[in-house]
């Protein structure tokens, strides 16, 4: 039986669970690859603390430079993170011949293009499905199970963070500040949040989807990204009353007109399956037009799950080793050399309902002020909701409305004309609603 080399980059969160995973189940990769994978040399800044693992065997050291160089290496693993030295170390050891694993999504969505590209001149894997959502295998899926279909859209709950912060408001009716800080004492949040509350991870993730799924090279740069700062409590309170919650959505639809890429929270029906998706879980839905829709769910991060995936990838490159195979599967599904760009849909002309909470004077006229400005932009509204009165004039109430599907050039533009009344005391806020294809 032949032997997978395999020189480990970081010892943090999820190395160890990959350490871990590759002493647990090591038979079973034999039996299931006909290989022996032999963790050889692992890289970490600090080798000196205690991680829980017996390191004894292992040749250790701080210099990841030499692990991606060392001729006894096979499959480098990369799980630093980040872009610096991350970018360089993968680059470097496929330059070298060695196939690269890895989870970093950061990576991969904003330079995987280029790392792709060498390693398609050194006919070497680059595997990365623990980079988007975890044990969940969506590339696989999408790369390999759904290779027959033509994807026209993707809608996926992609990280836990947001996930269990926007369940954890709904379902205790707590304010966002106040969620985040206790996700943060549990481990559930980082304590620099932005990657996860403003969408950027949620981003990376789908720049890598939306490539395999539609051909494209891969295209950090053309996603429209929200995150969920913005969003109160006192919404998800109205959403629940009309019948949705709110969940931070990645999207990627192929129109006629291009390829509509965005992250942004969505308001979802309360009875539709995206909308069960509750906690630290992912989902992942996929429309193809054979298939259908499909649903992906399961664990997108931790030291296990993630691990999961990684080994996974692993085992696939000690199969291929057995029978002499490389790049058995084009790295994003299509064929380098058919890769094409398409026109992405810019966020004015996106077509949907759309939530509107606004605070306005109890006064008498002020409807009619309101809906002469949808009238000059030829919205629609299809709910309207005003409680409770106000004794004060000064003080205002809320007015909700949901309107008919319009643009968001037509919804921005009243938006803007709303700011400037009187009789509206406070910036509007504003949600999508999105129909997540079931
Ligand atoms: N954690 C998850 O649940 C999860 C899920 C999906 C994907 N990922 C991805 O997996 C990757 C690893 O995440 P993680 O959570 O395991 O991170 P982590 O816990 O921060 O581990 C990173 C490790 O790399 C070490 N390191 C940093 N620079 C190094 C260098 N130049 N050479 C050698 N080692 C170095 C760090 O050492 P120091 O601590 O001493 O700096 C740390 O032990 C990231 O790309 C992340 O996005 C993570």
């Amino acid at each position: 039986m032949d032997t997978l080399r395999i020189g480990l980059l970081g010892l943090g969160t999820v190395g160890t669970g990959v350490v871990r995973l590759l002493r647990t189940n090591g038979v079973l990769f034999e039996e299931r690859s006909d290989m022996r994978l032999r963790l050889v040399r692992i890289a970490d800044l600090d080798l000196q603390r205690d991680r829980g693992l017996d390191l004894r065997g292992f040749d250790l050291t701080q210099d990841a430079q030499a692990v991606v160089t060392a001729p006894d290496i096979d499959v480098v693993v990369e799980l630093i993170g980040g872009i610096k030295p991350a970018r360089e170390l993968v680059e470097t050891a496929l330059r070298n011949g060695k196939h690269v694993v890895t989870a970093n999504k950061a990576l991969i969505a904003r330079f995987g293009q280029d790392l792709l590209h060498v390693a398609e001149k050194r006919g070497c894997e680059l595997a990365f499905e623990a980079a988007v959502a975890g044990a969940v295998p969506v590339i696989k899926a999408l790369r390999e199970s759904l290779a027959a279909n033509q994807i026209d859209q993707i809608h996926g709950i992609l990280n836990g963070t947001c996930n269990y912060i926007l369940t954890e408001m709904r379902e205790k009716a707590l304010p966002f500040a106040q969620v985040l800080k206790s996700a943060q004492e549990m481990g559930y949040a980082e304590a620099d949040p932005s990657f996860d509350v403003d969408g950027i991870d949620t981003a990376h993730k789908l720049a890598i989807l939306s490539a395999i799924a539609f051909g494209t090279p891969m295209d950090f740069s053309s996603i429209s990204v929200e995150g969920i700062r913005h969003v109160t409590e006192v919404d998800i309170g109205w959403a629940k009353r009309m019948g949705y919650r709110i969940k931070l959505l990645a999207i990627a639809k192929r129109g006629i007109s291009g390829l509509e890429l965005r992250v942004h929270p969505a308001m979802v029906a309360s009875d539709s399956m995206v909308a069960a998706v509750d906690g630290v879980f992912n989902a992942v839905f996929i429309h193809g037009d054979f298939a259908g829709t499909t649903m992906y769910f399961g664990r997108g991060a931790g030291e296990k799950p993630t691990a999961s995936a990684v080994v996974g990838d692993i085992v696939d490159i000690a199969r291929n080793h057995v029978f002499g195979i490389r790049r058995r599967v084009p790295l994003l599904s299509t064929q380098a050399e058919y890769l094409r760009p398409l026109p992405v849909v810019s966020m004015d002309d996106l077509v949907g309902e759309y939530y509107l909470r606004l605070a306005v004077v109890d006064q008498s006229g002020v409807l009619a002020e309101i809906s002469d400005v949808f009238r000059r932009h030829a919205i629609s509204i299809k709910t309207i909701h005003q409680e409770g009165r106000s004794s004060q004039a000064s003080v205002p109430v809320p007015l909700v409305l949901v309107t008919h599907e319009t643009t968001e050039r037509h919804v921005r533009a009243a938006l803007r004309d709303l700011e400037g009344l009187g009789s509206v005391r406070e910036k509007p806020h504003f949600i999508r609603i999105e129909r997540v294809f079931t």
